[in-house]
């Protein structure tokens, strides 16, 4: 078939959303179509904002008749240019915002049925209303949407005790590339009749199918809080401690969270008028939250009991503990404006590798060492969910050395050493980022062709024309699709 021009493609669209949800002015269309850091610059040939999923199956399904590329998009927030268009021009894209309803929250069945683009905050903010915690906890939650919190099956800070969106989902309801709908929005924690698909839309990073709706869990939320920021001997002093603490406090170990000696000064130069919580410089700290149902002064003990053990044990250096709401928001605040931060300044190579927990402070050591040994002046950016063995492994460039010069001269270099490491080590290159256009490629090396061949191979199945969201996720050098329109294959892909 031949492919549909602009004008067709932008007549067709707007008679199923209407004429203000079919943007096709490149300065309407521009906001859309690059990353929120300014480092995918994409082009679209229309941006469309369905109110319903009714509207994205009648979207879709004109899009797959005309050949037309679609690339689903939430809040816009990956950090691997997962949610952008290539620059071709030739993709529609299509932004669930404005299907931004709560539809039910249930506190017998203890869940949240929710469209898919409500915002992360407003499905917390819906859950604690009726009482109830939804638990995931990332940074961009006032923007970052359920529907590409699913997509990406998203972690964050409390996914040790509470797990990911994977564990977090119970029903999905998703819109496959030809306009079928998938309708699967269960509230059970039970379900045993055959393949769990809803699974497979988790962490598909939208190349399966476009989620319209979800039903999540709910939890009760904590009555109690403790928060401490802690200096820490090493890494190696931190993993002991962990296991520390989840021996004292169990399942109340709601956060443990790695902070690098230069990742704290980053975030404190850029913040400008916060103080560290401690008296002095120390290379390594952790951010530990204990949360629970039970009284606050029996939490508060634990916490306290944890850190004097640990300070006997010459695991601890020195520790703060939260002596109130805003003392434990001002912790977590220069927790989650690392990355912020770095986005900011510029010049960091985002490494998001998990490897088990037994090996994470090797891992460290020896990635730092392969990193100073190549830029001595790097600054050591090392954050993250040390409770889930993920490490924000993020090089930042020295202070007198521009982006350009440090990621043109070190980029390739380090990241492969990185996740060289890493796997070599049982981990993954990409511990809840997902990847996107980022990392697409680097696949080939860390996965065997058996798991390739069957991702290519459950992509054909949903998508044989390769038309949703093309280019992310699929290494293309691997096996592109033998069947469809001739749009998108190995050769076009970026
Ligand atoms: C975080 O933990 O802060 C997020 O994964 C974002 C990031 O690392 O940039
Ligand atoms: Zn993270």
């Amino acid at each position: 078939m031949n492919a549909a021009s602009a004008r067709t493609i932008a007549d067709a669209l707007t008679a199923i959303v209407g004429p203000q949800a079919c943007l096709t002015s490149a300065a309407d269309t521009q906001l859309f179509a690059t990353d929120y850091r300014r480092l995918y610059h994409g082009k679209a040939v229309a941006v469309v904002l369905p109110s319903t999923t009714e509207e994205v199956s009648r979207v879709m399904a004109w899009c797959y008749q005309h050949d037309v590329p679609v690339v689903p998009q939430g809040g816009n927030t990956s950090l691997m240019g997962g949610a952008v268009p290539d620059d071709t021009g030739k993709a529609v894209i299509i932004s669930l915002s404005r299907m931004n309803k709560v539809l039910a929250a249930d506190t017998i069945n203890d869940t949240l049925t929710l469209q898919a683009g409500v915002t992360l905050s407003a499905a917390r903010s819906a859950a604690e209303a009726a009482g109830r915690l939804f638990p995931l906890r990332i940074g961009s939650e006032g923007s970052c949407q359920i529907g590409g919190n699913l997509a990406t099956n998203a972690g964050g800070t409390a996914v040790l005790r509470y797990g990911n969106m994977r564990d977090l989902v119970l029903g999905i309801e998703a819109v496959l590339p030809d306009g079928r709908v998938m309708s699967a929005l269960r509230g059970l924690r039970k379900d045993n009749t055959g393949f769990d698909l809803k699974q497979l839309f988790v962490g598909s990073e939208g190349t399966l199918g476009i989620i319209t709706a979800a039903v999540l869990k709910l939890m009760p939320l904590p009555r109690s809080s403790s928060v401490a920021f802690v200096a820490v001997e090493s890494p190696e002093a931190a993993v002991k401690l962990l296991g520390e603490a989840k021996q004292a406090a169990g399942q109340s170990v709601s956060g443990f969270e790695l902070i690098s000696g230069p990742a704290l000064e980053l975030v404190l130069d850029y913040l400008g008028g916060m103080a560290s919580p401690l008296a002095q410089r120390h290379d390594w700290m952790v951010l530990i939250e204990l949360t629970s149902g039970g009284q606050q002064d029996a939490l508060e003990q634990t916490m306290v009991q944890l850190l004097e053990a640990g300070l006997e044990a010459g695991l601890v250096l020195d520790a703060a503990v939260a002596s109130s709401v805003a003392d434990a928001q001002a912790f977590w605040r220069i927790r989650e404006e690392i990355s912020d931060a770095q986005t900011r300044t510029g010049g960091s190579i985002k490494c998001d590798v998990s490897v088990p927990l037994s090996r994470i402070a090797a891992f460290i050591g020896d990635a730092t060492a392969n990193v100073l040994q190549l830029e001595p002046r790097t600054r050591m950016v090392i954050y993250g969910h040390m409770g889930d063995g993920n490490v924000h492994f993020n090089p930042l460039r020295p202070k007198d050395q521009s982006a350009a010069e440090f990621l043109g001269a070190h980029y390739q270099a380090i990241s492969t050493v990185v996740d060289g490491l890493a796997h070599a080590e049982g981990g993954s290159i990409s511990a809840e980022h997902g990847i996107g256009v980022a990392k697409r490629d680097d696949l080939v090396h860390y996965k065997s062709s058996v798991e390739l061949e069957l991702m290519w191979q459950v992509k054909r199945a949903l998508d044989p024309k390769n038309l949703l969201n093309p280019g992310k996720l699929l290494p293309a050098q691997h096996h592109a699709p033998s069947t469809g329109s001739g749009l998108h294959q190995a050769s076009d892909l970026p």
